[in-house]
């Protein structure tokens, strides 16, 4: 097991059937990305609406195209405010399985933290808002404000018809702001509120040089190796220091304020030791002129998410591959547009191109930034819960990573979204051991019925 440092015994006062539901929800393998686990994806949704009626909500499953999406609600009545809270109950991929501890599907708690795909993304903090409702019916009898709970099955492969759905449901599902834990705390027992979100757009592209692989011996030297082509023209996509080298990516790109680069140097934890601490990384690298959290939160990237072509296996085997190919995505910062990026973005693949090779580029999925004010009337009621269920001043920063969903919540429903993660930074989200602790799960709960009196008004 590796090591976690500092970590005090934690003596597991949670109630024993709200361990029991984290359990019985992380045990479904609800893998969107892969068909062969659709069957399994649907369990998981059918175990939540089991347990969303349980707890005396109104719930369905709507089916999409995709994964379902799960929906529930209390009885509405008149002159209440109305929330929607949005989670995901999909995972990543657990690969590579050989590097769990443990099977990750299969939940062990150690140290009070418990380990499996899905523990942090998102189930632990989607089950933190359940719970939290589930103990506001029974302390009260009923919510403080109308609910609509959404969840749904495919979040990790960009959102693709949860949009469709609130545009049918538009009208039933007016509601007066989001709630969305899907994001990080800055540190353990630092409650964060997060006013924005990197968005993300991908491709993926294929180099094809001769129609089939070749004896390198009787061919290398006369032809184009496909491999050696994409090497080179992914290496054109960033100079030395890890700036973008497309031409106009950085042309619509907010320059960061001050005050805001004051405000996250004066944050709780340094960006830079941290980045090193958890990633193992020799140095820091990045854009120039920039910290830490000013990279992450605030910079675009480009990045090589996978690249494969020619022999993998054993030993070796002197052949020149037909094709190569790599997977891109590009986190987007305010006020790039995701569609300009892939444009500028195809023609620096095809300008650089290296000859002897033709080149394929399938579009992926794409998701806008979001950027919302931390002070709105909303922003500061979610403050006022943070700062009661954690007992500790709020940190406000923005996040690296993409919730594609959050500005259609904007653009359809026309509200704005709290985004009052749980994540720790060594939570290993999409990663082997993903982890979440459970001071989280049930400092969750404490927050999310903090959140629905304060927002109540
Ligand atoms: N929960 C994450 C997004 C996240 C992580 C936000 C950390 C803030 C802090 C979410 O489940 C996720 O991984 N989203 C994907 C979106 C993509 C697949 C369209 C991402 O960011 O890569
Ligand atoms: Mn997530």
């Amino acid at each position: 097991m590796f090591a976690r440092q500092n970590v005090p015994r934690y003596n597991v006062r949670m109630r024993a059937s709200h361990l029991e539901d984290f359990y019985s929800f992380l045990r479904f393998p609800s893998i969107s990305t892969d068909d062969n686990y659709s069957e399994r994806v649907s369990e998981c949704a059918h175990w939540l609406v089991g347990k969303l009626t349980g707890i005396g909500l109104k719930a369905e499953l709507v089916p999409t195209p995709g994964h379902p999406v799960v929906w529930a609600r209390n009885q509405h009545r008149g002159g209440r405010r109305t929330v929607l809270i949005y989670g995901h109950y999909d995972v990543q991929p657990p690969d590579p399985l050989e590097l769990w501890d443990s099977p990750p599907f299969d939940p062990v708690l150690k140290d009070g933290y418990v380990f499996a795909r899905g523990a942090t993304d998102n189930k632990g903090q989607i089950l933190s808002h359940i719970l939290g409702i589930q103990e506001t019916i029974e302390e009260d009898g009923e919510l403080p404000i109308n609910l609509h709970l959404v969840i749904e099955g495919e979040e990790e492969i960009g959102s693709a018809n949860l949009g469709k759905f609130l545009i049918q449901n538009r009208d039933s599902l007016k509601s007066d702001v989001a709630v969305v834990s899907d994001t990080g705390m800055i540190t353990r027992g630092v409650p964060t509120l997060s006013y924005g979100l990197r968005g993300v757009t991908a491709l993926e592209i294929k180099v094809t040089g001769p129609k089939m692989d070749l004896h390198s011996g009787v061919f290398g030297g006369a032809v184009a190796n496909p491999i050696t082509a994409l090497a080179q023209l992914l290496g054109t996509l960033h100079d030395r220091e890890g700036r973008v080298a497309i031409a106009g990516f950085y042309d619509r790109v907010k320059s960061l304020e001050d005050w805001e680069r004051e405000a996250w140097r004066k944050l709780p934890i340094d960006g830079d030791r941290e980045v090193l601490k958890e990633t193992g990384a020799p140095e820091l690298f990045g854009e120039a002129g920039y910290n830490s959290f000013e990279r992450l939160w605030g910079r675009p990237t480009a990045e090589i998410n996978g690249i494969g072509g020619g022999y993998q296996g054993k030993g070796t085997k002197t052949v020149i591959a037909s094709h190569a190919m790599a997977k891109l995505t590009f986190r987007l910062v305010p006020n790039q547009e995701g569609d300009e990026i892939l444009k500028l973005a195809r023609a620096h693949l095809r300008k650089n191109l290296p000859k002897g090779v033709t080149l394929d580029i399938t579009d992926g999925h794409s998701g806008p930034w979001y950027l919302t004010d931390p002070h709105s009337p909303g922003g500061e009621a979610a403050q006022r819960a943070l700062r009661k269920a954690f007992n500790a001043d709020v940190a406000l920063i923005r996040e690296g990573g993409s919730i594609p969903i959050v500005s259609q919540f904007r653009g359809i429903l026309g509200i704005e979204t709290l985004l009052m993660g749980l994540a720790l930074a060594d939570c290993r989200a999409h990663s082997p051991n993903e982890n979440f602790p459970l001071e989280n799960l049930e400092g969750g709960i404490r927050l999310n019925k903090a959140v629905l009196r304060e927002l109540a008004g």
